[in-house]
């Protein structure tokens, strides 16, 4: 059997420009010569369905292995390291399932459904302020929305989220692999760290309450099940993992609805259909790819995974597999299978934020759809980099403003 690293692959070209815009064509052209695995400029990419839905909960074999990147980066021995090393997702095994379970308890689907009221707040106040423009970058209002969820869920001031915003886009720029990035991603997480430790302290100076996310940290701490590190790692983990994802998603959602105007219009009324928006969004056009190390070889479908090898999963383009989706091009909320998909990942590091992912962007979609009639694109769209988290840079929409109802 060939070892990966001997084998002929085809090969995506991620950081190009026509690719970003739109990634089918390649993969398609791609599945002519294998049917579930490529190369990239760095190292390995899984685009099949049936391939990250039997590997990924391989937890003993593939590892997030973040060291991976730091190594890529030569940036050993800084305080970013410690934080790609230590923090949840880079962990393994009895230490990942320690911080997971630290903080399980906030992440539950009921916890997600009691703070759907105060998602309802803070995207009604956004909307307030942005929806009388008449237009906008989308992008730019979407990047608003879950850093305000977040802070509203840790109960942080409205005051705090410009700088948290620009704190996380900088520390989210580590994932992109470009060197020319590292003074940028540096300085983010500096930021984030000095910004948790502020939060932690005086949270537990005011001895205040309201039965949150970060009061749910903080009891972890008092038990005994994370220390002071771990908890504003921890804090940054969530910040950073929930930020990206909802904005992209909830921005290609908009570019999707621009061509279906009478599915915006039931948006607007039926947040059932919201829902199945949202879920046939995650399997049609979802935006995370994440990294695997390979610390065990062994071998899957003819190919042998060998040590050391750095291996992407890319979730956008296993959506739209033909062998586990017909006709997986048509974007179609009726369809029946759609919660099969891989968005939020398999095994242990499955998403954690899951249910507050599907939550505020079932309520933010109906909300929005509500305030923004007749929503047309008003400039040329940009779109981001494929790495580490897809989507739309820019995306210029005018609408008609309706009041809130
Ligand atoms: C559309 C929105 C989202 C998508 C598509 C998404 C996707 C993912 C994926 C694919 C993973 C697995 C990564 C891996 O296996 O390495 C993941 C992990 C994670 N996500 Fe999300 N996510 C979303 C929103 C959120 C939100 C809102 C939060 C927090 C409130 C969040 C918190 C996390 C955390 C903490 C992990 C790491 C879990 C672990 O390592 O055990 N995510 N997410």
């Amino acid at each position: 059997m060939p070892a990966i690293t001997e084998m002929t692959l085809p090969e995506l070209p991620l950081e190009r420009a026509d690719f970003c815009a739109d990634p089918m064509p390649f993969v398609e052209a791609a599945r002519q010569h294998h049917p579930w695995l490529a190369r990239f400029s760095a190292g390995y990419i899984v685009h099949g369905y049936k391939a990250h839905a039997e590997l990924l909960p391989q937890d003993d074999k593939l590892q997030p292995g973040l060291g991976g990147i730091v190594e890529y980066y030569g940036l050993q021995g800084t305080h970013w390291a410690r934080f790609m090393n230590e923090m949840m997702v880079g962990q393994s095994g009895a230490t990942h399932q320690r911080l997971r379970a630290s903080v399980q308890g906030a992440f539950t689907p009921r916890s997600a459904n009691t703070a759907r009221p105060r998602m309802r707040a803070v995207v009604s106040h956004l909307l307030d302020e942005w929806a009388p423009r008449g237009t906008f970058d989308f992008a730019d209002f979407a990047s608003y929305f879950p850093v305000a969820v977040m802070c509203g869920l840790l109960g942080v001031p409205v005051g705090n989220i410009p700088g948290i915003k620009h704190a996380l886009e900088l520390q989210i720029a580590s994932l992109t692999l470009d060197r020319a990035m590292i003074p940028a991603f540096l300085a983010g997480h500096d930021a984030l760290w000095e910004w948790t430790g502020e939060l932690v302290r005086a949270r537990e100076a005011s001895g205040a309450h309201d039965d949150g996310l970060l009061d749910a940290l903080i009891a972890a701490k008092t038990a005994g099940q994370l220390d002071e590190t771990e908890l504003r790692f921890m804090l940054m983990v969530l910040l950073v993992a929930g930020y990206d994802t909802s904005k992209n998603l909830l921005t290609l959602t908009m570019n999707m609805m621009l061509d279906r105007p009478a599915m915006w219009q039931r948006c607007a009324v039926d947040k059932a259909f919201c829902a199945q928006v949202v879920e046939e969004m995650l399997r049609h056009s979802t935006i995370a790819t994440f990294y695997r190390t390979v610390v065990e070889e062994f071998m899957y479908d003819d190919v042998l995974f060998t040590k050391g090898q750095m291996i992407i999963f890319a979730t956008p383009l296993a959506g739209r597999d033909p062998t586990a989706f017909p006709d997986p091009m048509l974007f179609n909320p009726e369809r029946v299978n759609t919660n099969r998909h891989v968005s939020f990942g398999r095994g242990a590091h499955i998403c954690l934020g899951m249910f507050i992912a599907r939550a505020q962007l079932e309520e933010g979609l109906h909300l929005i759809a509500q305030r923004l009639k007749n929503p047309r694109l008003a400039g040329p769209r940009q779109w981001r980099l494929f790495l580490p988290a897809w989507g739309l840079r820019e995306l210029p929409i005018a609408f008609e403003p309706a009041p809130a109802g």
